[in-house]
C-alpha cells in the first residue's frame, strides 16, 4: 500500500475490475478493485460506489443510489490504483457488494471528501477506532508511520466475532498492554489495545475507558499526539470530551446518510461551533467539509 501527496484532486467517475474478495469476521467483507489513473488521495476520504452492475441499465439486483465507503487502502502498481474498501453488510448495497467476485466490473465515484491531516509539529498519534470505523485508521497508520510519527492503535468492538482485523499467529492479545497482535497495524510495527465490550477478546469494556486510562499513565505520549478517531458517534463522542479535557488535539471521521456525496443534495449535515456566526453554529456537509472534522468543531447532540 502506499500513501500519497495531494489532498485535493480531481474526482470522477472510474470503472474497474474486482481483484479480490473475502469475509474478514462476521457480516463484514474485505474487497480490492483495480482502476486505471484513479486521482491521489489519502486517508479519511471516500468514494460513493454503485451497488449495481454499471453495465446493467435497470441496475436489477443493486441499489439505485451510489453508497459511502471510506478508502481503506490504496496501492499503486505503475498506472494501476488497486483500493480497498471493508464494510458490513446492513442492507440491498452492501448485501450486492459482498456477492462480488473476481472480473466483476465495479464504479467508483471520487476520491471525495477532507482527509485526516498529519501535524508536523506533534511527534505522536493515537488512533481510536471502533468496528467497521477501522479501515480508513489502518489505512492513515501507514501515512503516520511513514511520517516518523510513534503510533498506538486503540481498536474496539461489540463482541470478537465483529472486530476486522486479522490475528498475527502465536502472538497473545494482552489485556490492556499494547501488542504486535494484529496484522493490519504489526505490519507497520504499530502496537494495539483491543477491547471487546463483552470481554470475548483482549481487554473487557469500552475502548474510549482503556484509551483514558492509557492516557493517564504517567508515560503516555498524550501530550506529544494528535488523536484520530472513527466509529460509532457516541464513541467519537467520548473520544472528542476526552481530547477536550486534556488540550489534545483530536481528529473524527463522521457519518452521515448521503446521496450526492459531492455538496449539493444537502442530506449530510452537521452541526458545528461556528464563532462568526451570531448563532455560534452553523450547519456544516459531512461530506465536503468532512468527513474528518477537528472534534472540537462538532456539536455532540
Ligand atoms: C463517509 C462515509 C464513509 C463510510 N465508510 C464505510 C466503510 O468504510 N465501511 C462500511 O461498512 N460502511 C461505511 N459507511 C456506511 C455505509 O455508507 C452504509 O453502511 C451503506 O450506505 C449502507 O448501504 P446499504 O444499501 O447496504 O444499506 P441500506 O439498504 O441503505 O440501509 C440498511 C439499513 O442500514 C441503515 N444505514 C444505512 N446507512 C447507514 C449509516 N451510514 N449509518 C447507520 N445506519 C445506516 C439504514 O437506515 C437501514 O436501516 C460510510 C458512510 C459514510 C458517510
Ligand atoms: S451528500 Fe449531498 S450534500 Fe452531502
Amino acid at each position: 500500500m502506499g500513501v500519497e501527496s495531494q489532498a485535493s484532486s480531481p474526482k470522477d467517475v472510474f470503472v474497474g475490475r474486482v481483484v479480490s474478495n473475502q469475509s474478514v469476521c462476521r457480516d463484514q467483507w474485505r474487497f480490492e478493485a483495480a482502476f486505471n489513473d484513479f486521482p491521489p488521495a489519502l486517508p479519511g476520504q471516500f468514494v460513493e460506489i454503485l451497488c449495481a452492475d454499471p453495465l446493467e441499465e435497470n441496475r436489477a439486483g443493486g441499489a439505485f443510489l451510489r453508497r459511502p465507503f471510506s478508502i481503506g487502502g490504496l496501492r499503486r502498481i505503475g498506472q494501476q490504483a488497486f483500493i480497498s474498501i471493508t464494510h458490513r453488510v446492513l442492507g440491498i448495497g452492501t448485501r450486492w457488494l459482498s456477492q462480488l467476485a473476481p472480473g466483476d466490473q465495479i464504479s467508483f465515484l471520487g476520491p471525495l471528501g477532507r482527509p485526516f491531516c498529519i501535524d508536523p509539529q506533534r511527534p505522536a498519534a493515537l488512533l481510536v477506532g471502533g468496528g467497521i470505523g477501522l479501515p480508513p485508521l489502518i489505512w492513515l497508520t501507514e501515512a503516520l508511520v511513514q511520517a516518523g510519527k510513534q503510533t498506538i492503535a486503540f481498536a474496539g468492538a461489540r463482541t470478537a466475532d465483529l472486530l476486522p482485523l486479522t490475528r498475527v499467529p502465536d502472538v497473545p492479545v494482552s489485556g490492556t498492554a499494547p501488542s504486535l497482535a494484529f496484522e493490519e497495524f504489526a505490519d507497520h510495527q504499530v502496537p494495539t489495545v483491543v477491547s471487546t465490550d463483552d470481554g470475548s477478546l483482549g481487554a473487557a469494556g469500552l475502548i474510549v475507558e482503556h484509551f483514558e486510562r492509557y492516557l493517564d499513565q504517567a508515560d503516555s505520549p498524550g501530550e506529544s499526539a494528535v488523536v484520530y478517531s472513527c466509529g460509532p458517534e457516541k464513541m467519537l463522542a467520548a473520544v472528542a470530551r476526552t481530547c477536550e479535557k486534556r488540550s489534545i488535539p483530536c481528529q473524527v471521521c463522521m457519518e452521515r446518510m448521503m446521496a450526492c456525496g459531492m455538496g449539493t443534495c444537502q442530506s449530510c449535515v452537521i452541526r458545528t461551533h461556528d464563532k462568526e456566526d451570531p448563532e455560534g453554529w452553523r450547519y456544516s456537509l459531512c461530506c465536503t467539509d468532512g468527513p474528518v472534522f477537528d472534534g472540537q468543531t462538532v456539536i455532540w447532540d
